[in-house]
């Protein structure tokens, strides 16, 4: 393929390196790509954690198409289309208890600084403006908007950007393996390091904290798992001191764990939820924040002709990408996705875990349809193992995901137990080799 590489900026690339030796992709169908030469390659990442359903599923495909047709763009402000209601009220039937309002939003990253700039607001509308002090957690990632970047707990995405945004703090990461290597879904160990909250609480004072942010389980850092009783004890503690919860499920949202999202799957219901990817199937970028029903009330005091939430972007709603998620839903509803990574726990389990004790693993972890290795760091070149990894499944015909010195896996929910076995069986070819 003749193709000038070099007026596209990449993100989240190694420009030079990826140049030199491109992998590009051009075709996709369920549960496989294929390269421009005609290569076939599994799926294992569902593109980046967001085709949940597979690809070009032709219920999406078709509402697409149709909806450009028929209306390809509505103002969202002071107007509205039918679809992003009937979308908005669909969502509810999935929707963790409670959280029965929705912002739409185009991506992951806006409905961060999204649901951070409710929060904020909400505080002020309660008459609490003193609570600005917003807390993430180490190895967290939250999106690259100002908010999101300076929440995030990636010292590496953060440090160009200076300190982004003032006034935040972060958690303790839980990732521990020392006591909890080779875990089954939850690790037992690490409830107390919820408790890192009230470290934080005791240095800059409850009533200046606004809210909380973490992800369920950690997606981009390496797939990491809540500890069993963390979530619960971070959320009694966020209770006692008038704090919000924000969980962010852009990953873990719409059936990766096995239930439509983490906080069902897990028990624990947040004040914000943050989605997008799954929601339209990756197909048109879309994000949504589900709220409270409190919060949400709490803005519509004064007089009604009034704005409420001075917040929204240009393509909040869009027609198309209401098309593509409402479809999503029918997709996903057909065919029991939202819990059919329960279904396949077990042999996920049993597929990634049969990878324990090859050379320099240092820990296999799954649940729902995530699975992660980790490798001892190479000697001088943290990250090189996983890529080298990476860069073997990818000519073996098999996309992974690197990050840091994990290879992390989230196939589509449509995956086959055959197709698990087969992703394990390159992986621990491509370990083998790379060792
Ligand atoms: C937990 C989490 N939040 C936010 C984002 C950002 O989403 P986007 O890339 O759509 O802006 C991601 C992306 O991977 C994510 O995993």
């Amino acid at each position: 393929m003749d193709l000038n590489l070099d007026a596209l900026w990449m993100p989240f690339t190694a420009n030079r390196d990826f140049k030199r030796s491109p992998r590009l992709l051009s075709k996709a169908q369920g549960m496989h790509y294929w390269t421009p030469e005609g290569r076939q390659v599994l799926d294992a990442t569902s593109g980046l954690w967001c085709v949940n359903a597979g690809h070009a599923r032709p219920r999406i495909v078709e509402a697409i198409a149709r909806q450009a047709a028929e209306m390809d763009y509505a103002p969202p402000f002071q107007m509205g289309h039918p679809l992003a209601f009937e979308l908005a009220d669909r969502l509810l039937h999935i929707a963790p208890a409670g959280l029965d309002r929705v912002f739409f939003t185009n991506s992951g990253s806006e409905s961060v600084d999204t649901a951070l700039k409710i929060a904020l607001a909400f505080q002020r509308v309660r008459g609490e403006p003193q609570r600005t002090r917003l807390i993430g957690r180490e190895r967290g990632y939250h999106g690259v908007n100002i908010g999101g970047t300076a929440l995030g707990g990636i010292g590496g995405n953060r440090k160009l950007f200076g300190s982004a945004l003032s006034g935040v703090d972060h958690l303790r990461h839980t990732h521990d393996l020392a006591r909890n290597a080779f875990s089954r879904g939850q690790p037992a160990h690490g409830a107390e390091f919820a408790d890192d909250l009230e470290r934080l609480i005791a240095l800059h004072d409850a009533s200046t904290i606004a809210a909380v942010i973490v992800e369920p389980m950690a997606g981009s850092t390496g797939a990491l798992m809540p500890p069993q009783g963390y979530l619960q004890r971070l959320r009694q503690l966020c209770d006692q001191h008038g704090i919000l919860l924000i969980f962010d499920e852009v990953i873990t949202g719409f059936g990766r764990l096995g239930a439509p999202f983490a906080a069902q799957h897990y028990g624990v219901i947040p004040d914000l939820m943050t989605t997008a990817k799954g929601l339209t199937n990756g197909c048109v970028p879309m994000g949504a924040v589900f709220v409270k029903r409190e919060l949400h009330d709490a803005f519509m005091q004064g007089p009604p002709t009034a704005i409420e939430l001075p917040h929204g972007y240009t393509y909040s709603g869009h027609p198309l990408a209401c098309a593509a998620a409402l479809a999503t839903l029918d997709t996903h509803a057909e065919e029991g996705l939202l819990t059919r990574a329960t279904e396949l726990h077990p042999a996920m389990e049993a597929a990634m875990h049969s990878l324990a004790g090859l050379p320099h693993v240092i820990d296999v972890r799954n649940t729902g349809l995530v699975g992660a290795v980790e490798f001892a760091p190479r000697e001088g070149a943290p990250g090189r193992r996983a890529f080298e990894v990476f860069l073997a499944c990818w000519e073996a015909g098999v996309l992974v995901r690197a990050t840091g010195d994990t290879i992390a896996i989230s196939p589509p929910l449509i995956v086959s137990e055959a197709q698990l076995q087969h992703i394990a069986d390159t992986l621990r070819t491509a370990i083998t080799q790379v060792a």
